[in-house]
């Protein structure tokens, strides 16, 4: 496909920590692949990070760094993609200030994402106006770099029901096409649950193991994780159903028959839950590995990597820019 046909895909992450194997298997491996097929934008979003860690801004510093070596030790490659950080774009906060007309307080109080978030957050009767329009602002990301496509997990489905709202209405009150209406790009890989083998994935639940951590922390973590309860004994039985050290094996270990063998041997009787996740320790520092070698290389040379991220801001910034410039043809804010 010649390079003016493809599409634009936008992906990002809120800076609120390291990134772990759950987001790696969720989104961050179908990134390899579609900084060749699409015109890949890989955002931090620092801002957003902050609606609700706007107390604790020292910790979305640290972690935009951190999420940087995360992209460029699996592979995102700067030089095919353009990572930049959401807070060097002024002009997404000029442009949600634009949207947030164009949206009622009733309809972001009702997005189901937001609500649910809420609910979790305990905000209570302190909402930070903020969190309740970040809808909004990701709807002002997405159509600031005319992001066609958007492969978000089905929680942030709603948020791209509501970016096409904004981008229909604001099609038809200001009587243009210069936007346009964003596709969801529905993940294929299975959802990790995290070590405890109960909830998904996650830094606040406790149960993650990232792509930064250290050899003997994967050990130890895997060691904790949750297996069939019931198999008390190497003999008896065990169950592979909901059993998190063989759903993990699924996805790490590219050994089909040999985790075959293992499920049926330990369905059987005979096989302990040490030694399953001895091998589950061994199959995951092997993938972590080169991942942990090139991050050491890229940590060893931090100004290097601000570099890239400043590169890649310089050039949405000029995407974003001209999307400006339309926009405020559209609305009469083109002063001569
Ligand atoms: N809300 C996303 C998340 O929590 C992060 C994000 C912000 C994003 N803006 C975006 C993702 C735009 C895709 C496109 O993971």
């Amino acid at each position: 496909m010649p390079m003016s046909q493809k599409k634009t895909i936008l992906t990002g992450d809120r800076p609120t920590g390291p990134l772990h194997l759950g987001h790696y298997v969720g989104s961050l491996i179908n990134r390899i692949p579609f900084q060749d097929t699409y015109k890949q934008f890989v955002m931090i979003a620092d801002m957003q990070a902050l609606t609700d860690n706007y107390d604790n801004p020292q910790k979305v510093r640290d972690n935009v760094l951190e999420v940087a070596l995360d992209y460029l030790s699996i592979g995102i490659d700067p030089t095919k993609s353009t990572i930049f950080i959401q807070s060097m774009i002024p002009q997404i906060a000029e442009l949600t200030v634009i949207y947030l007309n164009l949206v009622t307080v009733n309809r972001l109080k009702r997005n189901p994402t937001v609500k649910t978030e809420i609910g979790q957050k305990k905000f209570g009767e302190h909402i930070p106006a903020g969190f309740l329009i970040y809808p909004v602002h990701q709807a002002a990301d997405i159509t600031i770099v005319k992001g066609d496509v958007v492969p978000v997990g089905e929680d942030q489905l709603p948020i791209l029901e509501q970016t096409n709202e904004i981008v229909r209405s604001f099609n038809r009150i200001y009587k243009t096409d210069i936007l346009h209406e964003v596709e969801w790009l529905a993940s294929k890989t299975p959802r990790l649950p995290g070590i405890d083998g109960k909830n998904k994935m996650s830094k606040s639940l406790g149960n993650a193991i990232f792509l930064s951590d250290s050899a003997d922390i994967v050990a130890k973590k895997v060691m904790q994780m949750y297996t069939d309860p019931d198999h008390v004994h190497v003999d008896s039985p065990g169950k592979i159903e909901g059993n998190t050290v063989f759903m993990y094996l699924d996805v790490f270990d590219s050994e089909k028959n040999e985790v075959a063998e293992m499920k049926a041997h330990y369905q059987r009787g005979g096989l302990g839950d040490v030694k399953v996740k001895r091998r589950l320790i061994e199959v995951l520092n092997a993938f972590l590995d080169p991942i942990r070698t090139r991050r050491a290389e890229w940590a060893s040379d931090k100004a290097q990597v601000m570099q890239i991220l400043f590169e890649g801001s310089a050039q949405t910034c000029e995407v974003a820019s001209q999307t400006m410039e339309q926009v405020r043809q559209a609305l009469h804010l083109d002063y001569k």
